[in-house]
């Protein structure tokens, strides 16, 4: 079973957004255009989660790796981001919707942290989903930072797992569901501790044109896979006795 207990409802769904340059570029727009579109899927996968059964949906919008891509294409997905945090607000608060932001803070640009609390705490009474945006994440740096936050302290799996996916934010330790679109099939760094026993499920389906349907659909498969978290199945359990 797990071994550090969850104690949020619903599932914990994590997902890797990838394709928004691809998308855009097959239809002669440029890149921007994708990530802006990518913040329309965004909405629209995050309001479909409460009827999914997904109480936590984690999203991996900028990694810290994301910082060696050109200047202007960083420059305008921190311009997205200021804009979500914005216009979005409101809106997350009315659907019930709890933002929390993971990863690094001091690398971003001027105002951006700021914004980010106040989302937070204009956000913090949602109850229907935890929605959680890592913005200069990198699952190594926090399984380090864990390291030497508790510089030997506690490093039991429970407490370490806990530090690793930020206590501070009442985040669950584990990913039940690592979706990622676009093709790819490969982790970038994306919570590493917390998906050690997730279900993984890969889509060439291209970030911007992925919603209900999409998540619906990898929902029954997950419905479908027989968890065993390392043990036997019961079954197999009694016939091995
Ligand atoms: C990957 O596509 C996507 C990203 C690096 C950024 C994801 C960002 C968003 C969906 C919008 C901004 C988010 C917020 C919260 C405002 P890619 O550019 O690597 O696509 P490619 O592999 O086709 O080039």
């Amino acid at each position: 079973m797990h071994s550090q207990a969850d104690s949020r409802p619903g599932l914990h769904a994590a997902i890797i957004m990838d394709g928004n340059g691809r998308w855009a570029t097959r239809r002669g727009l440029p890149r921007a255009a994708g990530h802006r579109r990518g913040v329309e899927a965004i909405r629209r996968t995050a309001e479909a989660c409460p009827d999914l059964g997904i109480g936590t949906l984690t999203l991996y919008a900028f990694s810290s790796d994301n910082w060696q891509r050109p200047a202007d294409e960083v420059g305008g997905l921190m311009r997205l981001l200021r804009a979500y945090l914005r216009n979005e607000t409101a809106r997350l608060a009315r659907t019930g919707t709890r933002l929390s932001v993971i990863g690094r803070r001091d690398r971003l640009p001027e105002g951006i942290p700021e914004a980010i609390e106040r989302a937070e705490a204009a956000t913090e009474a949602g109850d229907r989903l935890h929605l959680r945006i890592a913005v200069d994440y990198s699952a190594r740096d926090a399984i380090i930072a864990a390291a030497q936050r508790l510089q030997g302290a506690d490093t039991s799996r429970d407490a370490f797992g806990r530090a690793v996916a930020g206590e501070m934010h009442g985040s669950p330790v584990n990913v039940d569901l690592l979706i990622r679109t676009g093709g790819e099939k490969r982790l970038s760094d994306f919570l590493l501790w917390e998906a050690a026993y997730a279900e993984l499920h890969f889509t060439e389906r291209m970030w911007p044109d992925f919603g209900e349907t999409d998540l619906a659909a990898a929902v029954t498969e997950f419905a479908r896979r027989d968890r065993r978290f390392g043990a036997l199945a019961p079954a197999k359990v009694s016939a091995a006795a």
